[in-house]
């Protein structure tokens, strides 16, 4: 069996930021605007009129602070609280595929290969543009990659996934390098006009470069260990898919975007992750003390914070558990990625971490790694 070792990462980070005074603006213009157009109803009793959203309940809740976007002003406008995302024509690379191909291409620079010498890419998120063919195929040729590629979709825990899918496949010999591609264009699953979550998703991509390691002579994360797991929960849905336009009504139904139950998303998640990844460390032989960083799922600041000290025994010191969720927001997959790819370059040889996403599905996926 071949070693594998994780030797680059790459973030694209859209230019437009929506702060969330700026978020909770629209929002509550949009909430004067509906309650004045139902204004009767509301009277009558026979409509509930909606409340007002707060930046002090937003940070106080989720820690998010900031998210950034492809299009802002369509998310701003109170009028349509949706990004403005022209349907591209075939022949132009789709959204998805372009901010892939930026998060990979920092991903090969950072390593220093070459997109022929990929064998493998996968793009992994939590929605696709379009069934097929693949965005994973389109980013193969966008770059110049090698070998095959393929989407896949496990919700927040896509990204993990994707890096055992690869790194198995490095282990067996069937590749020797591998792109996990994470472009999750969340603000067009998210319900802006939803007070309970339109603070919760942003934009980003992320790309991760894994090698056989055979030993490789650069710097790089040694994977020491992946797991993955699933549990079947209706707590976190979006039931788009292809057969929508069988459905009457589809234009008003709710259920075509994000939906959670956070509460019970919250009770039911936590104790699955820290027993998983407790688990984890101690079949793979690596004591909780022995990590110096976790690099978790972005969705909750709270969650985080109870996860981390679960693991450890004892509150995680600053740096030891980074979050970007205050700047980023939730970006499913790539959250624990970006916090990887912006929080590891101080580490040692020696140093060992674990990435961890959660999300969907249930799903949980841990990776433990070692810098060499
Ligand atoms: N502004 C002001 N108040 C708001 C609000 C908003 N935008 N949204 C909700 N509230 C109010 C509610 O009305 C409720 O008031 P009440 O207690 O008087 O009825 C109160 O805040 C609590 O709402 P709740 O939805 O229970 O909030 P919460 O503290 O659970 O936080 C989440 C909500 C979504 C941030 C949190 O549940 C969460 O992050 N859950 C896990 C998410 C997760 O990991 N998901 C995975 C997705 S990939």
């Amino acid at each position: 069996m071949h070693h594998v070792a994780i030797t680059g990462t790459g973030v694209f980070t859209p230019s437009q930021i929506i702060t969330n005074d700026e978020l909770v603006a629209a929002f509550n213009a949009y909430a004067d605007r509906w309650n004045a157009e139902n204004a009767a109803a509301i009277a009558a009793g026979t409509l509930a009129a909606k409340d007002h959203s707060s930046s002090e309940f937003i940070l106080a809740a989720s820690g998010i602070e900031n998210r950034y976007v492809l299009d802002k002003e369509g998310i701003l406008d109170p009028a349509r609280m949706y990004p403005r995302l022209p349907g591209r024509r075939d022949d132009d690379p789709s959204y998805m595929a372009e901010i892939g191909v930026d998060a990979a291409n920092k991903a090969l620079a950072q390593a220093g290969v070459a997109a022929e010498d990929v064998d493998l890419i996968l793009c992994a998120a939590s929605n696709m543009e379009r069934a097929y063919p693949a965005i994973a195929v389109e980013i193969q040729a966008l770059i110049g990659a090698g070998g095959f590629a393929y989407d896949m979709n496990v919700a927040c825990s896509s990204a993990t996934f994707g890096i055992q899918t690869a790194a198995d496949m490095i282990r067996a010999g069937s590749i020797k390098r591998a792109l996990v591609i994470n472009p999750e264009i969340c603000s067009a699953h998210l319900e802006w006009r939803d007070r309970d979550c339109h603070f919760i998703f942003g934009d980003v991509a992320t790309a991760t470069l894994l090698e056989r390691d055979e030993p490789l002579a650069k710097p790089r994360f040694k994977v020491l260990s992946t797991r993955c797991a699933t549990q079947f929960s209706n707590n976190i849905r979006n039931n788009n898919g292809y057969l929508r336009r069988t459905h009457d009504q589809m234009e008003d139904r709710r259920d075509m975007q994000f939906m959670q139950n956070g509460r019970k998303v919250f009770k039911e998640v936590l104790p699955m992750v820290s027993a998983h990844i407790e688990t984890h460390l101690a079949e793979t032989g690596v004591a909780a003390d022995d990590l110096k960083r976790l690099w978790l799922h972005q969705a909750n600041k709270t969650m985080n914070d109870y996860i981390g000290k679960k693991v450890l025994g004892r509150t995680p010191e600053p740096g030891e558990q980074p979050n970007i969720l205050q700047d980023y927001a939730n970006t499913s997959s790539a959250g624990s990625i970006i916090a990887f790819a912006q929080h590891s370059a101080d580490m040692v040889p020696g140093d060992r971490g674990l990435i961890c996403s959660f999300g969907a599905g249930y799903s949980v996926g841990s990776v433990i790694l070692e810098r060499a």
